[in-house]
């Protein structure tokens, strides 16, 4: 299934975790221009200061959109939604999605209503977390884990490096073998970990995996038909990456950003 939107989406993560976001919406609305803007400076969020993160947001955001007409800005990173989307919807004058821990809809799958969510700790120790777990809790457990390790990792993996995935192993032995106490059902709540669903489910073979990269696009789609009045004119350009500050590191990953389909990796200045 697919749609033939023609718009100019900007998708910000910190690093490159959305670009796992940018895959899957890519197939879903495939002749919109893209532009993946990651703050390489500013990596990681999930353990920095919430004003530290929205004021380089508003800032990265209105950089992009000096250079460029963009139709609908999607924060493709869960600890900056939390954290900063209802700012920054009420001080820029841009349509702004942000994808959230799909913790409602893994209501739906659990059997055993015990769930996981697994985040940044920014995320994890968030008051929004925390309001949805109380508001659940007269039927569901909801088991919170932290990871900043993992952040590192995918990115790692995601920028072209070979490292061993033994950290994910060690975070889910325990629950290899099912039973009551333990979640069925796991959610990702970082786009970063898109990256290990294959190999959750070979971790956790009887469980269910919630990637909520996956759950917001549903959102989104509904999101550009209620709100977004867009160019139908919009020409295809090819699908731009931008960073925040070009360090010989971040020229290497242009290899790693042709591979997804970004034909050049720009700078923008904050
Ligand atoms: N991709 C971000 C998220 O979804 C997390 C990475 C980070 O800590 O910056 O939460």
């Amino acid at each position: 299934m697919y749609v033939k939107y023609k718009l100019n989406i900007m998708i910000f993560d910190s690093g490159l975790g959305g670009l796992l976001f940018y895959n899957q919406i890519k197939r879903i609305i495939p002749y919109s221009n893209y532009f993946y803007v990651f703050d390489n400076t500013g990596f990681p969020y999930g353990n920095k200061d919430k004003n530290y993160i929205s004021n380089r947001i508003i800032k990265i955001i209105n950089s992009i959109c000096k250079l460029n007409k963009i139709d609908l800005i999607i924060i493709a990173c869960n600890t900056a939604s939390i954290l900063t989307l209802s700012e920054l919807r009420k001080l820029l004058d841009y349509p702004i999605i942000g994808v959230l821990p799909a913790i409602r809809i893994a209501t739906k799958f659990t059997k055993n209503n015990h769930i996981c969510l697994l985040a940044t700790n920014n995320t994890i120790y968030s008051a929004y977390i925390s309001n949805i777990v109380d508001k659940l809790s007269y039927k569901y457990t909801i088991t919170l884990i932290p990871s900043m390790q993992l952040v590192y990792l995918a990115e790692k993996i995601l920028q072209g490096y070979y490292l061993s995935i033994s950290p994910l192993y060690k975070i889910f032995a325990m629950w290899k073998d099912s039973n009551k106490n333990t979640p069925d059902t796991i959610i990702l709540g970082c786009t970063h970990f898109s990256l290990f669903t294959s190999n959750l489910l070979h971790i956790l073979k009887k469980k269910i995996i919630i990637d909520s990269n996956i759950i917001t696009i549903n959102f989104i789609l509904n999101f550009i038909k209620n709100n977004i009045h867009y160019n139908q004119n919009n020409r295809f350009i090819y699908d731009k990456a931008y960073c925040v500050s070009l360090t010989k590191k971040t020229k290497n990953l242009s290899i790693v950003l042709k591979y997804y389909g970004f034909e050049s990796l720009n700078v923008i200045s904050i």
